[in-house]
């Protein structure tokens, strides 16, 4: 069972952002979708998740979204957007709650507080959710979007777990928090589709990554294909060195080891 996005281009304004992407995720996989700033990542997201206009065809598990209603996507896919921001001032319960109301119905009542449980932050669902702080708030939404898709596999099909930077604001302890998590969401069938800025968390816990550069996509596959010094830099605008060392079997830059061209 796949994610899949065809010849997906979209503007914005007058601007092309995106040039006819095609991508693939897979389910018990996570994909990280890697690049500079203002490559594209979010708006592919965007794309796939029907927030803004775009050309192209988007099939979750084989259907074509444009087919599906909202309550047949929201049971199927839980979205982490880049930046949430509440009107109200609501607790940190029932934000998570919140997921449960667009997942399928019949979750059982202690998903919320087991979702808070499995983010690290037990104890935090009476707090005021504009009172945390961005990590806090990350870890919080991200809750709410496992509430919603908490089994990875319903009736054999498999659920999606799409997330614009799950880990930007946290530090290096809940990043590999959110990290295994994801990991383990995809081990049990599930498909998880990330945004990343880090390359070498990507590599680590990633299966495939896909860099994006102004709108296309400049290389995709195993971690180990796409870590190489021509394809980093190229992407990233820096003279980058990637070092595999045999022993661990993974690829990781470091930025003392670039230099600025
Ligand atoms: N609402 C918007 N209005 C105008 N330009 C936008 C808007 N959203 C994104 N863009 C532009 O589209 C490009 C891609 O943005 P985005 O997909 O958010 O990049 P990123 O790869 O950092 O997630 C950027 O140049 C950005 O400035
Ligand atoms: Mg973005």
């Amino acid at each position: 069972m796949t994610l899949q996005a065809r010849n997906i281009q979209a503007c914005i304004g007058n601007t092309k952002i995106l040039h006819g992407i095609n991508f693939t995720g897979h389910a018990g996989e996570i994909t990280a979708i890697v690049g500079p700033n203002g490559s594209g990542k979010s708006t592919l997201l965007k794309a796939i998740t029907d927030e803004v206009d775009f050309t192209g065809h988007v099939t979750l598990n084989g259907q074509d979204t444009a087919t599906m209603k909202p309550w047949q996507l929201a049971a199927l896919r839980g979205v982490l957007p880049q930046a949430a921001t509440l009107a109200f001032p609501f607790t940190v319960i029932e934000v998570v709650r919140m997921g449960l109301l667009s997942g399928i119905s019949g979750a059982r009542a202690d998903v919320p507080e087991r979702a808070l449980n499995a983010v690290g932050l037990d104890g935090y669902g009476g707090r005021f959710y504009q009172e945390l702080s961005g990590g806090e708030q990350q870890r919080a939404q991200l809750a709410r979007v496992l509430c919603q898709v908490w089994h990875p596999v319903v009736n054999d099909a498999p659920r999606w777990l799409l997330l614009d930077e799950p880990v930007a604001s946290l530090d290096i302890g809940h990043q590999l928090l959110v990290m295994h998590l994801i990991r383990d969401y995809a081990s049990r069938g599930g498909g998880v589709v990330a945004v990343m800025h880090d390359l070498n968390l990507s590599a680590m816990f990633a299966d495939r990554m896909a860099i994006i550069l102004e709108g296309n996509i400049l290389a995709s596959g195993p971690p180990n294909k796409v870590m190489q010094d021509d394809v980093l830099s190229k992407a990233y605008g820096c003279n980058l060195r990637v070092n595999t060392p045999p022993a661990l079997g993974q690829s990781f830059v470091l930025p003392h080891l670039a230099i600025h061209s």
